[in-house]
């Protein structure tokens, strides 16, 4: 990837620039929990983007996507806003920094990324996190690493309408080979829990499902979520986010928010205290209490989260069937993948099963990623 990076960008702008890269991101345990102030379980997998880019002299940047074999050229000011939706990003990005002080001028640019685009490991966080972190170097802006997070977070907000939460840019920035990350998403605390579970696979399987309403079915998920928390402060003030409050508060705004709203931040408040039971399971080395855990948050996300879809839910059927120790769907959901942690015996049997019931369902393949726990954002050259 990187050598075909380098020969358009030498055939586009006949010279050499510096290369950048940034992953995209798995997700252990704690899914729709970042906007609620909670505890996510992310890792940085060994599939990302990679960008060269070179400062031009001029006010202008100049892009070009090897995947989409698009190219794009926009300035920096607040009305050039390029029209291609991936240009965005960049031009997103570039802004934040421009918000926080950070002077930029212009450069070009070729990337490429292995991240499935839709398939729930962060495509956009780990092309927010590259350029972010890389016009931090290049420009010497001395952004710190909670920055350049907030900086891809906040381009989602502004200039692709997606109000996630921190979880996928945070991993992305800080993520740590062989290490998981749990944070909390309020105060930005986070531990590296090294992560190799002996005897055990971690492995995602794409539904190859991507829904067209997913961004917009994501924000409003987000405002159920602060309905209900605003409900509860009503009577129990100290109660920023929907982390902060129990089943018993949120049953005592029952008959004041609607079923959908309930069940929503129901959701949450037991996906929160989920992350605490897997950290605690995993300080013993229990992944048995893992495993059981990714099947409740399956369940969760499916019945009362309603961000699953018939592909990840029978995935989710068929591991159970396999004996497979935890399986959920991963990210935000509307499609994308399960994340499987198999014990090796029964991997290859449950792979098989997979594959053939899920094309006799559906008339096609998912697709398989063994995941492999990275290094965040990077230079390389
Ligand atoms: C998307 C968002 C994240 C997070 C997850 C769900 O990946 O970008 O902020 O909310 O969904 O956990």
């Amino acid at each position: 990837m990187q050598k075909k990076i380098r020969a358009k960008f030498q055939e586009l702008f006949q010279a050499e620039g510096s290369v950048f890269a940034s992953p995209g991101r798995i997700n252990l345990i704690g899914e729709h929990t970042d906007y609620n102030g909670g505890f996510v379980f992310p890792g940085a997998i060994d599939k990302g983007m990679i960008a060269e880019i070179k400062l031009n002299g001029t006010d202008k940047v100049r892009a070009f996507s090897v995947d989409l074999n698009s190219r794009a050229e926009f300035g920096l000011k607040e009305s050039d806003a390029p029209s291609e939706s991936w240009a965005k990003y960049i031009f997103g990005v570039c802004r934040e920094i421009g918000k926080r002080g950070g002077k930029i001028s212009g450069f070009d640019t070729v990337f490429a990324g292995d991240v499935p685009l839709g398939a729930g490991m962060s495509s956009s966080a780990a092309l927010e996190s590259t350029y972010a972190f890389a016009l931090n170097e290049l420009f010497g802006l001395g952004i710190d690493k909670f920055e350049l997070a907030k900086i891809g977070q906040s381009t989602e907000h502004n200039y692709v309408g997606v109000k996630c939460g921190i979880m996928d840019q945070f991993a992305s920035i800080f993520g740590k080979r062989g290490s998981l990350i749990r944070l909390d998403c309020r105060s930005l605390e986070y531990k590296y829990f090294p992560f190799n579970p002996e005897g055990y696979k971690l492995v995602l399987l794409d539904s190859v499902v991507k829904h067209e309403l997913a961004s917009s079915a994501y924000n409003k998920r987000r405002q159920s979520c602060e309905t209900a928390a605003a409900a509860i402060r009503r009577r129990h003030p100290e109660v920023e986010f929907l982390r902060d409050a129990t089943l018993e508060m949120l049953n005592e705004t029952k008959a004041e928010i609607s079923g959908e709203d309930f069940l929503r931040a129901k959701y949450v408040i037991e996906e929160v205290q989920r992350v605490l039971d897997v950290s605690a399971a995993l300080e013993r080395g229990d992944y048995e209490t893992v495993g059981q855990k990714m099947y409740e948050t399956h369940h969760g996300m499916s019945r009362l989260y309603e961000v699953s879809c018939p592909e990840l839910d029978f995935l989710n059927d068929i591991a159970r069937k396999c004996g497979v120790t935890g399986s959920r769907v991963m990210g935000g959901g509307f499609g994308g993948c399960t994340i499987n942690l198999v014990k090796e015996e029964k991997y290859d049997a449950f792979i098989k099963e997979a594959f053939t019931a899920y094309k006799a369902k559906f008339g096609h393949e998912p697709k398989l990623y063994d995941v492999v726990i990275s290094d965040g954002a990077r230079q390389l050259v």
